[in-house]
C-alpha cells in the first residue's frame, strides 16, 4: 500500500526504535522530504543511512535537538522551514522511560527529567509545530489540511501502569493537551492524533524491562507477540496521509489488544 505523502515530515526521537522505524516507513511510503531530529546525533546518522537504503532519492536532513529546551525546539522548526520551506507532518516520538519504581521511592530528579522531556518537551513541540502550520496554506492534493501532528503517548497515557506513576503522569498529560489542540486547531486545518503503543520491542523497552518480561508480556497480549517499531510506523504514516483526513483528535492504541486487559501492565 502506498499512502499519499507529498509533504515535509519532521520526526523527533528519530535516532532509534519507533522513531527510526517511522522514518524508514514514511520514506518507503513515498515521503521524499524528511527532517530527522534527536538528542543523539550518531543515531540520527545511522537512521539516515538505513533510510537511504530503502529510498535513495529521499532528501533527508538531520539535526541534534533537545526537545526539553525551548530554544532548541525553536531552532528545530526554523531549520526545517529553512531547508524544506514548510512542515506538513510532525511525528512527536522522542521520550524517555524510567525504571519501574513505586511513587514512594521515586527520586525528584527522576520525576523532573521525565516530565521535562515527555510532557514539557512534547508540549513545546506541539506549540512550535502548530505556530508553523498556522502560517502555511494547505499543500496541493492534501485537501484542507495545513498539517498533521501525530504524537506518541503510551498505554500508560490511558491506563494505570504499575510502578510507572511518573511516566503515567507525563503520558496522560500528552493525551490531554493533544486532544485540546485538536479541538482548538481542527477548524484551522491542523489535524492532531495520538498513538498509544503497547509493548514495542525496542532497545528502550528491553533496557527498562526485567529479562523475563518480553516473553511474559507477549503471552498476555491477545495477538501473542510484542509489537515492532514498524507496527507503530504504519499507523503514523496513515495518520499523516490524506487518506486519514477525517481522523482527528483520536487516541489510538497500537498494542495487539493488550489494553483490553485494563490495569494489568
Ligand atoms: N517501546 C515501547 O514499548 C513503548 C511503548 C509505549 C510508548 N513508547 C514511547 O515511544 C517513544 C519511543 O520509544 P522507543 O521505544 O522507540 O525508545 P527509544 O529510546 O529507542 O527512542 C526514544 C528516542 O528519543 C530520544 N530522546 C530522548 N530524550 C530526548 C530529548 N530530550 N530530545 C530529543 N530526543 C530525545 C532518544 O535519544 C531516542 O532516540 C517514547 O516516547 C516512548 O515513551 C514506547
Amino acid at each position: 500500500m502506498t499512502f499519499k505523502l507529498p509533504g515535509v515530515c519532521l520526526i523527533t526521537g528519530a535516532a532509534s526504535g519507533i522513531g527510526r522505524g517511522a522514518a524508514i516507513t514514511l520514506a518507503q511510503e513515498g515521503c521524499s522530504r524528511l527532517f530527522l531530529v534527536d538528542i543523539d546525533l550518531e543515531g540520527l546518522q545511522e537512521s539516515k543511512n538505513q533510510l537511504q537504503h530503502v529510498s535513495s532519492t529521499a532528501r533527508v536532513e538531520v539535526l541534534k535537538v533537545d526537545i526539553a529546551s525551548e530554544s532548541s525546539v525553536k531552532r528545530m522548526i526554523d531549520e526545517c522551514v529553512s531547508k524544506f520551506g514548510r512542515l506538513d507532518y510532525a511525528l512527536n516520538i522522542a521520550g524517555v522511560v524510567p525504571q519501574r519504581t513505586p511513587i514512594a521511592d521515586v527520586k525528584i530528579e527522576t520525576y523532573d527529567k521525565v516530565i521535562a522531556i515527555n510532557q514539557y518537551g512534547t508540549w513545546l513541540c506541539h506549540q512550535a509545530e502548530i505556530k508553523q502550520m498556522m502560517k502555511q496554506e494547505p499543500l496541493e492534493g492534501y485537501g484542507d489540511t495545513r498539517g498533521s501532528i501525530v504524537t506518541v503517548s503510551s498505554l500508560s497515557g490511558i491506563n494505570a501502569s504499575s510502578g510507572m506513576s511518573t511516566y503515567c503522569a507525563s503520558k496522560h498529560s500528552i493525551v490531554g493537551f493533544a486532544k485540546t489542540d485538536a479541538q482548538d486547531y481542527g477548524p484551522h486545518g491542523i489535524r492532531v492524533n495520538v498513538i498509544c503503543p503497547g509493548m514495542i520491542d525496542t532497545d528502550l523497552f528491553r533496557a527498562t524491562s526485567p529479562p523475563d518480561a518480553p516473553a511474559a508480556l507477549a503471552a498476555i497480549t491477545p495477538v501473542r507477540r510484542l509489537g515492532k517499531p514498524s507496527d507503530v510506523a504504519w499507523l503514523a504514516a496513515f495518520l499523516c496521509s490524506a487518506e486519514s483526513s477525517f481522523i482527528h483528535g483520536a487516541v489510538i492504541p497500537c498494542d495487539g489488544g493488550l489494553s483490553l486487559r485494563r490495569g494489568v501492565i
